[in-house]
Formats: structure tokens, C-alpha cells, sequence
């Protein structure tokens, strides 16, 4: 009977979704996430979903479980989580209020624009991305404390108490931490040297604890946020920083500030979408991209289908062209960020799009062909037990940052400098090229692709999600939203479905493997699209909370990571 039941669904939906014959690798159908009726939080790691959780059962409020998650991240996915990085949170009270939290990192005020060009005057990558000088003044002590105050329900005592503990017994090494662990081993030791936490070998199972990080939130837990910005843990990551020639100094860290700001907030069809303003470009681009796509039925196209992936990456292509030119920190440039959304210019924008063949990047603006990186941040999404969701995007940039460890006070420090341009049209680790706009100036913040958002529907919370990914973030939040209200998924088959990406330089368009059709692929060849399928590519790693027609919370984690939905 179930089998039945199954195939009538399965027909049903193939009819309503108006997927054509063409074969699809789609994950499961039937493919459901954690469902929970009262609160949720989806993360990289089960051990921070799982804090998250118990903080909102303990009584607390989305934004206590915001603060347990992000330093439960810090503890036990170092790769990302941390307390030497920065961040940005877009939020949504049960009263519909929204707002954004920035606490990304500053340059410090003695950088200078061509602090990373070499002797001939071209950009030293090595330099923006290694080292004292790639270190931006950290935000997310700051923002931790930001959101406490203005938002928190429970002493941050209470809300750190169990991250302490779980920095002091140690969580067990996944295999694909160990992975990770072992393939940056050698870079961290080139950075601190072969005695280490880090340095040290890690199977799989293996327990790993972190004392001095659990001391340095034992002293933010009972000093405040002056601890790390002017107290003795300042004075510590002052000297270890001018040791490794770094140029932060203790008047950095006492300016720090974070900035509430006004989310960016945009209409495609019946979704109200809330998405992050500048200094990051996510609301922004992905604003504009869909705005591009919207007149186009892409549901009629079907899920990743050649029609779908043109309109798309040729919308992806103008947006991420306007990024490069247009963007950058807010208290430092003119932003026209209304005029980069209106519809006149966005459909001006599509006007030379044709079905028949890819437009060259060329024909859109100029710039010099980069290669990509990897990309490694970290997002997480929350819904307490009174309707209030929080969508947090927090990065040391690199995987690990800087590399470099601050073994005392048990963290990593971030590389955040190299989302500066560092000169003009070369491109940083992300191939993302930038313009004056975002140009090196002391107490600035660098362009960020971070992209926590949360939609409405019908004036209600939808969902709530945010990727890790650089510059891919944007596109993998975009079409996980594309495949729930365009494609009719669920919140894990959306999360789960296989992703493409392109930004305009390289002119490229970059499919993850094994998950499209060579007929397809061969299609947008034929078109003169640059097809990269890379080996072991993933795109993005979407962390997401959906609210069914019941009520009930469904949970997207991420099966590319380790990624985890816990809720009640
Ligand atoms: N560091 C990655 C980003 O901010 O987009």
C-alpha cells in the first residue's frame, strides 16, 4: 500500500512540478529534514545545534542561542566558528520587526591601500592572506555581546556556561574534521611552529579539548566584552599579533565597534526576502539576481534545467559585474543601493540576454581572468519557541584563517584583509574582483558575499538560512530559496539538491559532480558557456529552517558537512 502511495506522490508532484523527460539527479523525493513543532537550530556541528537547543529549553531566546551557537562553534569547528573572526546577523522578531547585525572585522588604522603590493606594485597574495598584516581587528566578541544586550534573556554566564564545559571535556573529531585537521596541518605549523593544539595528529573519534579557550570564556563570561577589547586578553593578542608582524594595536581594538544596520529587503513574487545589507554584498546581488529572473517562468523550465541555468547564470553575471564596481563598506562609499534594485535598471540589465547563446563576461565589463579558491565560513539558523529567528553567517575568512593560532588564549585569528581589493581589478581568494569601492582605508570593513537571510510569506516567518561558500554564498542561498518556491522541495531536498555557480570573471559556469545530465552540460557547451565540473566541487553548505502549512519547523543541514538540525 505505502509503495503505492509513494508512486501516486511521485506522480503528483513530477506532474505539478512540470519536470520535463529529460533525466534529473534529484535527491530523494521523499527526502524530509528534522521536523519540530516548537524551536530549532540548524548548524555545521551537532554538539552547537545541540547548546543552541538547550539554551531556548533552558527558557532562553533566539538570541541567547545565538551566542551559545556561535561560541560553540569556536570550540569544535575551529575551521570557521571562532572568536578571532567576525560576522553579520540579520534577525526577525515574532512581531515581524526585522534589522541587521554587523560585527565584521576593520582594517586596522594603520593600514594603508597598498599595504600588500610587492616592490613592482603588483598584489602580494601571500601577504593578504598569511601573517600579522592579513589580520583584520576582530568583530565577534563584540557581537556576541551586542546581541546580548540588546535582545538577551539569560545571563552570559548561563549561556556560556555549557560551551565552557564542552571547550573543557572535548567533543569527538569527525572524519571529516580529521580530513580537514590533516590537509591544513602543515600550513598551521609553518605559522605557530610544531608545538601547537593544532599541531598535534587527530584520527577520527579521537577527543579534542581546548583549555585556554575554555579560560579565555571563562574571563569574557565574567570580565564582559571589555576583556577582549581592552583587558588582559587584549593585551595578549596585542603582543602575539606585533610578534608575528601584525600592525593591530591596542587603540584597534578599543575603537571596535559593531553597527546595526537596516537589513536589505526585497519582493520576488509572493516572498518578502531579508538578506544582508553592505559591508556585505549578499542582500544586494542576490536582490538583484533574483529581480533579474523573476519574469522568467522558471518553474515551467524545471529544476536545473538548461533554460533555468541560463537565465540564471546569465542574471548572476551582471549582478556579480555591479558587485565588483559598486560595493563596499557603507560608512566609507555612496552605495546607489536603491538604484541597483529597481526593476527599470534590472531589466535593462537582461536586455541583451538571448536563449541562442552566453553573453560574454567581456561584453558586461572588463577585468583579468582569476582562478578560485576554497572558501570556508559558517552559518547557522534558529527559531526559539515564541516564533523569533536569527540568521548568523560568521567567518575567519580561510579555513582556520590566518593560520595563525593564538595558543594561549586557544583561538585562530581570521585573514579578512584579503576581501579588501588589494589593487583594483586582481582578483582575492575568491577570484572576486573589487574596485575603489572597496579599497584599503584604516577603520574600514572589507566587502563581504556573507548572505544570512530570512523570507516571508504572506507577511509570515517562511524561512530562514544563510551558506558558507565566499563568493558562492550568494548563489547557493539563492537557489535553495529557488528550489522551495519555485520547484516545490522541502526544506532538505532543497538544501541537498545540486548547485551551479557563476560570477561573472571567471567566465565560467562551475556544476557540482556526479549531479547533472552530460546532455545538459553539453547543451550550455553548445551555447558557448565555459562548463567547469570540478572533482570534488561542492558549492556553498546551506544551513536552513523552513515553516511547513502546519506550523511545524522542517530543518535543511547540509549532508556536503557535518551539519546538524536539532530541535523540540
Ligand atoms: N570572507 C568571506 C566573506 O566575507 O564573504
Amino acid at each position: 500500500m505505502k509503495k503505492y502511495f509513494i508512486f501516486f506522490l511521485l506522480v503528483v508532484l513530477q506532474q505539478s512540478c512540470k519536470i520535463p523527460a529529460e533525466p534529473k539527479i534529484y535527491p530523494s523525493l521523499s527526502e524530509r529534514g528534522l521536523v519540530a513543532e516548537h524551536a530549532m537550530v540548524v548548524s555545521a556541528r551537532k554538539e552547537a545545534s545541540k547548546i543552541g537547543l538547550e539554551i531556548i529549553k533552558m527558557g532562553g531566546n533566539a538570541f541567547d542561542a545565538m551566542v551559545a551557537t556561535e561560541m560553540a562553534l569556536a570550540v569544535v569547528y575551529p575551521y570557521a566558528g571562532n572568536l578571532g573572526g567576525g560576522g553579520f546577523m540579520v534577525y526577525r522578531l515574532n512581531t515581524g520587526e526585522t534589522g541587521a547585525l554587523d560585527y565584521r572585522e576593520k582594517a586596522p588604522l594603520r593600514a594603508h591601500r597598498d599595504m600588500f603590493l610587492d616592490s613592482l606594485g603588483n598584489a602580494d597574495p601571500k601577504k593578504s592572506r598569511s601573517g600579522g598584516l592579513a589580520v583584520g581587528v576582530p568583530g565577534t566578541v563584540a557581537g556576541i555581546f551586542a546581541v546580548h544586550e540588546k535582545f538577551g534573556s539569560m545571563s552570559m554566564e548561563r549561556i556560556l556556561a555549557p560551551v565552557i564545559t564542552l571547550a573543557k571535556k572535548g567533543f569527538i573529531v569527525t572524519p571529516n574534521q580529521a580530513a580537514s585537521l590533516q590537509r591544513h596541518r602543515n600550513s598551521i605549523i609553518k605559522a605557530n611552529g610544531e608545538n601547537v593544539l593544532f599541531a598535534k595528529e587527530r584520527e577520527p573519534g579521537d577527543t579534542f579539548r581546548n583549555h585556554a579557550l575554555a579560560a579565555t570564556l571563562v574571563k569574557l563570561s565574567t570580565n564582559g566584552r571589555n576583556e577582549f577589547y581592552s583587558g588582559e586578553t587584549a593585551e595578549k593578542l596585542v603582543k602575539f599579533l606585533q610578534e608575528k608582524g601584525g600592525i593591530i594595536t591596542m587603540e584597534d581594538l578599543a575603537a571596535y565597534e559593531v553597527q546595526w544596520r537596516d537589513p536589505v529587503a526585497f519582493q520576488y513574487d509572493d516572498l518578502r526576502i531579508i538578506s544582508m545589507s553592505p559591508p556585505s554584498s549578499g542582500g544586494i546581488v542576490m536582490g538583484q539576481i533574483m529581480k533579474m529572473i523573476e519574469p522568467y517562468p522558471l518553474h515551467e523550465y524545471g529544476h536545473n534545467s538548461v533554460k533555468g541555468i541560463q537565465v540564471i547564470t546569465e542574471a548572476e553575471r551582471r549582478a556579480y559585474a555591479d558587485r565588483s564596481y559598486y560595493l563596499g563598506d557603507p560608512d566609507f562609499v555612496e552605495i546607489p543601493v536603491k538604484k541597483l534594485l529597481s526593476q527599470e535598471y534590472l531589466e535593462n540589465r537582461m536586455d541583451n540576454f538571448s536563449f541562442d547563446h552566453a553573453t560574454s563576461s567581456s561584453e558586461i565589463s572588463h577585468g583579468t581572468i582569476p582562478g578560485y579558491e576554497s572558501m570556508e565560513t559558517t552559518h547557522y539558523s534558529i527559531v526559539d519557541t515564541e516564533g523569533n529567528a536569527v540568521s548568523v553567517t560568521t567567518t575567519l575568512n580561510g579555513a582556520y584563517g590566518s593560520k595563525l593560532y593564538v595558543e594561549e588564549l586557544g583561538f585562530f585569528l581570521n585573514n579578512e584583509m584579503d576581501d579588501f581589493s588589494a589593487k583594483p581589478g586582481v582578483p582575492n581568494m575568491f577570484g572576486l574582483i573589487g574596485a575603489e569601492a572597496n579599497a584599503i582605508e584604516p577603520g574600514k570593513r572589507m566587502l563581504s558575499s556573507m548572505t544570512p537571510t530570512i523570507v516571508e510569506k504572506n507577511g509570515e516567518l517562511f524561512m530562514v538560512l544563510g551558506s558558507p561558500g565566499g563568493s558562492t554564498i550568494i548563489t547557493s542561498v539563492m537557489q535553495t530559496i529557488l528550489n522551495v518556491t519555485e520547484f516545490n522541495m522541502g526544506m532538505q531536498q532543497a538544501v541537498s539538491a545540486p548547485r551551479f555557480h557563476h560570477q561573472w570573471l571567471p567566465d565560467e559556469v562551475r556544476f557540482e559532480p556526479n549531479s547533472f545530465s552530460e546532455a545538459t552540460l553539453d547543451s550550455l557547451r553548445k551555447k558557448g558557456y565555459e562548463v567547469t565540473v570540478g572533482e570534488s566541487t561542492i558549492l556553498g553548505k546551506v544551513d536552513a529552517i523552513l515553516v511547513l502549512p502546519n506550523g511545524k519547523l522542517e530543518g535543511g543541514a547540509d549532508p556536503r558537512g557535518d551539519d546538524t538540525a536539532a530541535g523540540f
